[in-house]
C-alpha cells in the first residue's frame, strides 16, 4: 500500500501541502506529515495550520533558526530516524526552502523514493539560497512535479529524463481558489480601515533586499513615497523586523502601516481587494496573477516567468526611483482599464489531484 510522508518546514510550504493532503485523503492514501520546525513562530506556522485546516504534524523536528549549513544539517540529522521509523513509499517535498533539500537528500540516500512538488523553477540567480535548493532537489527527486511548462524545459536542459518529470500545475492555486470565499468573508480591509479605497499591500523578506542597509533604506523610502498616495499595509517577516531594528531604519517609513506577519486568510483577504502589491515573495507573484492584481516584484529576476508573460507581474529594481516610476505606470494602466486575472495552464484548482495521481501511478 502506498504511504506518503509529506515534509513541510517554512511558511510557503504549508499552502502547498494542504491540497495534496486533501487529495490523498480523498483517494484513501495512507499519509503522514513531518514539520521540520524551520519556521516556529505562531504567526509563521500555527496560524497557517489553522487557516488551512492542516492536521497537526505527526512529528515536529523543532530545528529552528540557524545558518544555512547548521539548519540544513540539523534537519537531516533529525529526519533520518523519523524516515526509518515511518518507512514510507515516498517522501514528498515542497518548494525550495532548506527543509526541502535536506529531506530530499536523506530520502534519496536511504533509498526511499522522493517526489518534488514545484519542481523545475529556476531564477538562474546563484546568489539566491533557494536556487541551490531547487537544482539539487530536482537532481535527487525520482519524480519532479512541475507547475508550468518552462519548468519542464529547465529539467530537460539539466539532463533529467522526461520519465522523471510530470507536469501537474500549481498547487498554491488550489489553495487560493479553495479559500478565496472564506478569506473574503473575513473583511480584513474593513478591520484595517482601508475598505473601499485603493491601498497597497507589501511584503519584503529576501536577504538581497533586507540584509543590506542601503538597499533596505531605498525600499523604505520608495514605500513611504507610495504611502503619500495611498495607504500601504506592510506585514513584516521576522527577518525584516530584525534588520529594521538593527539598522535603525524604521523612521524612513513613518507613513507606512507596519503589521505583524498575517495569517493566510487575512493576507489573502487584503491582497484580494488591494490596488497593487509590492513584494519579493514567490507565492504572491502567483496569487496576484490569478486574482488580477498588479504586482511589482522587487527583484532582478524571477523563477516564475509565466506571472510576467501571462500574468500581472512586473520586475522592478529595489530603488526609490524605480518603484516610483513603476507605481505611476501601474496606476495609469489601472485608470485605463486595469488588469485581467489570468490562469496559466494547470493553474485550475486541480493540481493536487494530479500530484496524487502521478504518485499512485508511478512504477
Ligand atoms: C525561508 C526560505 C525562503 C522563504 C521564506 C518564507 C530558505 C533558504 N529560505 O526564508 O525561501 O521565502 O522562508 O518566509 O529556506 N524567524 C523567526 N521566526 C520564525 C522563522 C524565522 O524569528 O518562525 C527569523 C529568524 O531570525 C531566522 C530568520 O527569520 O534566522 C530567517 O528564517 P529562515 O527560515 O532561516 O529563512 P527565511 O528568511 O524565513
Amino acid at each position: 500500500m502506498t504511504r506518503l510522508l509529506h515534509v513541510v518546514g517554512a511558511r510557503p510550504n504549508f499552502m502547498k501541502v494542504a491540497p495534496v493532503l486533501r487529495a490523498g485523503t480523498a483517494r484513501g492514501v495512507s499519509q503522514c506529515l513531518v514539520h521540520t520546525g524551520q519556521h516556529y513562530d505562531a504567526s509563521m506556522s500555527d496560524s497557517f495550520f489553522r487557516d488551512l485546516d492542516l492536521p497537526s504534524p505527526d512529528v515536529n523536528l523543532e530545528v529552528g533558526s540557524a545558518s544555512h549549513a547548521v539548519q540544513t544539517g540539523r534537519i537531516m540529522i533529525e529526519f533520518e530516524p523519523v524516515l526509518e521509523q515511518m518507512a514510507p513509499s515516498w517522501v514528498v517535498v515542497y518548494g525550495d526552502v532548506n527543509s526541502t533539500v535536506a529531506c530530499a537528500l536523506v530520502g534519496a540516500k536511504r533509498g526511499v523514493r522522493v517526489a518534488h512538488v514545484e519542481a523545475g523553477l529556476r531564477s538562474h540567480d546563484r546568489t539566491m539560497p533557494e536556487e541551490f535548493n531547487r537544482v539539487l532537489t530536482d537532481q535527487l527527486a525520482d519524480l519532479c512535479l512541475t507547475p508550468s511548462r518552462d519548468a519542464d524545459r529547465h529539467l530537460r536542459a539539466e539532463g533529467i529524463p522526461d520519465s522523471r518529470v510530470r507536469f501537474v500545475g500549481n498547487v498554491m492555486v488550489d489553495t487560493l481558489l479553495h479559500l478565496r470565499e472564506r478569506a473574503r468573508a473575513l473583511r480584513a480591509p474593513e478591520s484595517h480601515g482601508v475598505s473601499g479605497k485603493p491601498y497597497a499591500f507589501v511584503t519584503l523578506h529576501r536577504p538581497s533586499n533586507v540584509d543590506d542597509p542601503a538597499t533596505l533604506a531605498e525600499l523604505l523610502r520608495g514605500l513611504d513615497d507610495l504611502a503619500e498616495r495611498m495607504p500601504v499595509l506592510f506585514p513584516i517577516h521576522p527577518r525584516t523586523r530584525r534588520r529594521l531594528t538593527e539598522f535603525a531604519l524604521e523612521h524612513l517609513a513613518r507613513r507606512v502601516t507596519l503589521l505583524e506577519p498575517l495569517s493566510y486568510l487575512e493576507s489573502l483577504s487584503l491582497v484580494d481587494r488591494s490596488a497593487l502589491v509590492l513584494t519579493d515573495s514567490g507565492g504572491l507573484q502567483e496569487e496576484t496573477t490569478v486574482l488580477g492584481i498588479p504586482c511589482l516584484t522587487a527583484r532582478p529576476n524571477t523563477e516564475r516567468p509565466v506571472t510576467v508573460s501571462e500574468g500581472t507581474n512586473r520586475l522592478v529594481a529595489s530603488t526609490r526611483e524605480a518603484i516610483g516610476r513603476a507605481v505611476d505606470e501601474v496606476l495609469t494602466r489601472l485608470r485605463d482599464g486595469g488588469f485581467r486575472p489570468s490562469r496559466p495552464e494547470g493553474w485550475d484548482g486541480r493540481a493536487a489531484e494530479r500530484v496524487v495521481e502521478a504518485l499512485l501511478g508511478a512504477p
